[in-house]
């Protein structure tokens, strides 16, 4: 099939890569003249495990291209639109770039067309789409809910290996070709599952919200266990042996961040408020979020009671949100580092692939030293801070870690086995961790 997907973010671009690998011919199109460049030649300004490789070979085999013109784009048996929703300052998904992308769709269509959006959009908002072409063209546009569910850092493994394929259609010819285009990732027929638009957008938000929700719980729990001298790891094996409850996304820690959670948890929170909805658990799962790297903070000025701050030096491990990425949309750790660096002497950082944007994003802290790995700078420091579980952190090397002038590691993201960092005569401070 001929497919145009419009926007070049984590899921445009893996869609556009993976689809070209199962064989379609995609064209993706971006505004952004700079980034279309870049593409084209193989490269991509965004770090994504497997996504590389995929676009040099699918570029090389003639079946992926990218272009900046609508009007080339429009030309497909399929539109896929994958625009950014950004949270606008009242939690609502601001829908300027896709408005926009849709008025120059009206202007360029020549030809019937199939319409799917895989952005994360409001609930209705297919149906505005609707409404919107059969006012603003002459042409048949079948509007297709498609939201989409992979996670950076193994955006393509999740692609490949979907758990469900959702699909909000009401057509029989929005069926067959949603089948056609899923055909060649070979998935058991169950796994598509067709429903209304209004239903799918909602799925959407119910997914990551009960994912944030999940987080949040066990985070609540990671404070009782603090109070009550328990171990968050034993309770996540008891909890999550339960089947019904099960063990995914039961990692307590600083708490979710990244472009899709606090996003999306925030439009719900809104739509509840506009629906006047009497009581929100998704505020509650927000406020769980925003405390528990206050807790975080508060247990490293705690452990230097006794002494002036402004002389220690922090040692941070991990910039990104979540590890394999270099995306630090509301990463936690930029959120602490920027509370932690007026408090205190001096900030070393170190992150395997988001130090470029994390160094723009820090360009205000004055004392503020980008290390060249991840022990360059230990011995200046009085105590090491882990904010993201990057595979390389998991096993790291004591025999430098005893070099930490005050021997104290604080894992926020309970990663590293409490006996053993205290076996080699470093303290050790986790959420939720006795
Ligand atoms: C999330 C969803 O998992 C995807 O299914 C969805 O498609 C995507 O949002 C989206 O809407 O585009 P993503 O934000 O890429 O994916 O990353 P996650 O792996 O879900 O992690 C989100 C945050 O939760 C990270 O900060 C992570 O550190 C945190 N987290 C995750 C925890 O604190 N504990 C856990 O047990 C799991």
């Amino acid at each position: 099939m001929k497919i145009s997907i419009i926007g070049t973010g984590y899921v445009g671009l893996v869609s556009a890569a993976c689809f070209a690998d199962s064989g379609h011919s995609v064209l993706s199109l971006d505004k952004d003249k700079y980034k279309i460049k870049l593409l084209s030649s193989g490269k991509t300004s965004i770090f994504e495990p497997k996504l590389k490789t995929l676009l040099k070979k699918n570029i090389k085999d003639g079946r992926l291209s990218f272009t900046t013109s609508f009007s080339r784009a429009c030309n497909a048996d399929l539109l896929i639109l994958c625009i950014d929703t950004p949270s606008k300052k009242s939690g609502d998904p601001d829908l300027k770039n896709l408005n926009i992308a849709l008025r120059q769709i009206s202007k360029f269509l020549r030809k019937d067309l199939f319409l799917i959006i895989k952005s994360t959009v409001p609930i209705g908002t297919n149906e505005y789409i609707d409404d919107f072409f059969k006012k603003n063209s002459k042409f048949k546009v079948e509007i297709i809910s498609n939201p989409e569910f992979l996670k950076e850092g193994s955006a393509v493994q999740d692609f490949v290996f979907p758990s469900r394929i959702i699909v909000g259609c009401n057509s029989k010819a929005s069926k067959k070709i949603m089948k056609k285009l899923y055909a060649p990732l070979k998935l058991a027929q169950k796994k598509i599952i067709f429903m209304s638009a209004n239903s799918a957008e909602l799925t959407k938000y119910a997914s990551n919200s009960f994912l944030a929700t999940k987080i949040s719980f066990i985070n609540k729990i990671s404070q009782l266990a603090d109070l009550t001298n328990a171990n968050i790891h034993d309770i996540k094996l008891g909890l999550g042996s339960d089947p019904r409850i099960g063990e995914e996304f039961l990692n307590a820690g600083l708490g979710y961040g990244g472009s899709c959670f606090p996003k999306d948890i925030k439009a719900l929170i809104s739509l509840e408020k506009k629906s006047n909805l009497p009581f929100s658990i998704f505020s509650v799962v927000e406020k769980i979020n925003n405390q528990q790297y206050e807790i975080f903070y508060n247990k490293i000025l705690r452990a230097f009671e006794n002494s002036n701050l402004k002389n220690k030096s922090f040692f941070i491990w991990g910039l990104s949100f979540k590890p394999n990425t270099d995306d630090i949309r509301d990463s936690i750790s930029i959120r602490l580092i920027k509370k932690l660096s007026p408090q205190v002497k001096h900030i070393y950082v170190y992150d395997p692939q988001a130090m470029p944007s994390a160094s723009k994003s820090l360009s205000d802290i004055k004392n503020i030293t980008f290390s060249d790995n991840s022990y360059h700078n230990i011995e200046k420091s009085h105590a090491l801070v882990l904010c993201t579980e990057w595979n390389e952190f998991k096993n790291p090397v004591f025999k430098k870690l005893k070099n930490l002038k005050d021997k104290k590691i604080f894992d926020g993201r309970n990663f590293l086995e409490k006996s053993e960092v205290i076996d080699h005569g470093i303290e050790y401070i986790g959420l939720g961790i006795n």
